[in-house]
């Protein structure tokens, strides 16, 4: 445009100058948004294996990593999990509720297994079925040696207008910017009451041989979070463990002895992917790492499983998975791309509210777009504005050891919304049917501010256009 400007009359060269101010003035306001937001550079690094976080409990064989997550459809159910390093003890569970204060117990199983040169310790995982909706229950574990107490809520039967808060932590690890962002999730007033996890819990495997005592510092170090409220498990990347230089060839070996999910409750036939419901949500989990082609088990259960989905009982749609659609990151760019293509008309068909994944590890939020529309001959490949289709966060910024990812496509695509290097967490607060305000926290900020923000209308009850840009 300058130059066209330069070769014609000074009039119609003012014009232009003017005409470009503006168009580019329109596109800085129309835009998504890159955050100018500069934080201090540090390197991220695990802490010590002698720091307080990772303490072991006092005691013969106390209970340890202590965990909870839902342990069935609907969250009557509590798979309460720990290990002993002692000896393998009792696989007892004794809880009772605030109410009645009538104890009742559960009986669990145990399993150990080897990775390489390591042992695990004795790892238990007791179900606990038939709870009173939406009520206070304590439970002990380490029954007959070091009892510990704990304590858990259990969620408001499903219903479509029941408020619930979700909190949101993807790749966490276990650095000085994990702790951090753990205790900001904690802080923070809006009270997350339920964790959706979306992937890259300890990143052991970043240690020579996978180093799976950092699998068990991991788990000491969020159970002052985990064993008091269940976090909603997803698997990355980091929980692959496959290393056949060193003779481990089963994948998900660490993980899935570890972390327990309520699969079969959902018709599921793997534990990467499952669905759960849990007061107005209906959450279906993912795996990015698991095969999800057409006749897969995960492609079956996933066409089965979205018309189960009833908006008059659970109007909230969530999906979690481990790697992004839609993410302008110069980290992990397209690997998402050909599960997309696998599964993305179902998600806009379905009216999926929001899908949550991590894997990069910094922060963004994608406007409504779907890209379905391209048949390798008609050349429609761009994302295009959908109401129909879900907003994709990125809240890959947990604060694990491989450090922030800084690096972004130029320019920002229209798909994205607003994008931050930070380490941060996120709240999901379901109002009603209608209405969920959502949150994204960065670690610098203090605990109750919103770094990001969007007021979500839900797809199915209030399809109203709830984008932030307005040429997304
Ligand atoms: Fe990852």
């Amino acid at each position: 445009m300058g130059e066209q400007g330069s070769s014609s009359s000074s009039c119609f060269a003012g014009f232009v100058v003017v005409l470009s101010l503006v168009l580019n003035a329109s596109v800085l306001c129309n835009g998504g948004k890159t955050s100018n937001f500069v934080r201090k550079v540090e390197k991220t690094i695990d802490m010590p294996l002698d720091s307080d976080v990772f303490r072991v409990p006092p005691g013969y064989n106390a209970p340890q990593q202590v965990h909870i997550t839902q342990g069935d459809r609907v969250g009557k159910g509590v798979i309460v999990s720990w290990v002993t390093q002692d000896e393998a003890g009792s696989n007892t569970v004794i809880y009772w509720s605030e109410n009645t204060k009538q104890k009742k117990q559960a009986e669990g199983k145990v399993y150990t297994y080897k990775f390489y040169n390591y042992t695990s310790g004795y790892i238990h995982h007791c179900t606990i079925r038939n709870l009173e909706f939406n009520t206070k229950y304590y439970y002990v574990v380490g029954i007959g040696h070091t009892e510990r107490t704990f304590w858990f809520t259990t969620p408001p039967e499903v219903g479509p207008d029941v408020p619930y808060t979700f909190g949101l932590i993807g790749d966490l690890g276990q650095s000085f910017d994990s702790n951090s962002t753990l205790t900001h999730y904690e802080m923070n007033p809006r009270k997350g009451q339920t964790l959706l996890f979306v992937g890259d819990l300890s990143y052991a495997d970043n240690y020579p041989n996978h180093d799976n005592v950092r699998w068990d510092t991991w788990g000491r170090f969020v159970e002052r979070s985990v064993a008091y409220q269940p976090w909603i498990w997803t698997v990355g990347n980091h929980e692959i463990d496959f290393a056949p230089e060193i003779g481990e060839t089963k994948p998900f070996k660490p993980y899935t002895q570890r972390y327990h999910v309520p699969y079969r409750a959902s018709e599921s036939t793997a534990p990467f992917w499952y669905s759960i419901k849990r007061a107005s949500a209906y959450i279906i989990v993912l795996s990015s790492y698991s095969a999800y082609g057409k006749y897969t088990p995960q492609y079956e259960w996933l066409k089965e499983e979205f018309p189960k989905v009833n908006r008059s009982e659970t109007p909230w749609l969530i999906v979690l998975m481990h790697s992004p659609w839609y993410n302008s990151y110069n980290y992990h760019y397209m690997e998402g791309e050909t599960m997309r293509v696998m599964y993305e008309p179902w998600f806009v068909k379905y009216k999926v509210d929001v899908v949550f994944a991590g894997h990069v590890h910094a922060y963004e939020r994608s406007e409504r777009v779907s890209n379905i529309a391209y048949n390798v001959i008609n050349g429609l490949c761009s994302p295009v504005k959908d109401q129909s289709a879900p907003v994709y966060i990125t809240i890959g910024d947990g604060g694990n050891l491989e450090g922030l990812a800084t690096n972004m496509t130029e320019p920002q695509p229209p798909y994205s919304a607003y994008r931050e290097a930070s380490f941060g967490h996120a709240i999901f607060d379901i109002k009603n049917r209608t209405h969920a305000y959502y949150s994204w926290h960065r670690n610098q900020d203090g605990y109750a501010v919103d770094a990001d923000s969007m007021w979500f209308f839900n797809r199915y009850w209030h399809p109203m256009d709830d984008s932030t840009t307005a040429d997304a």
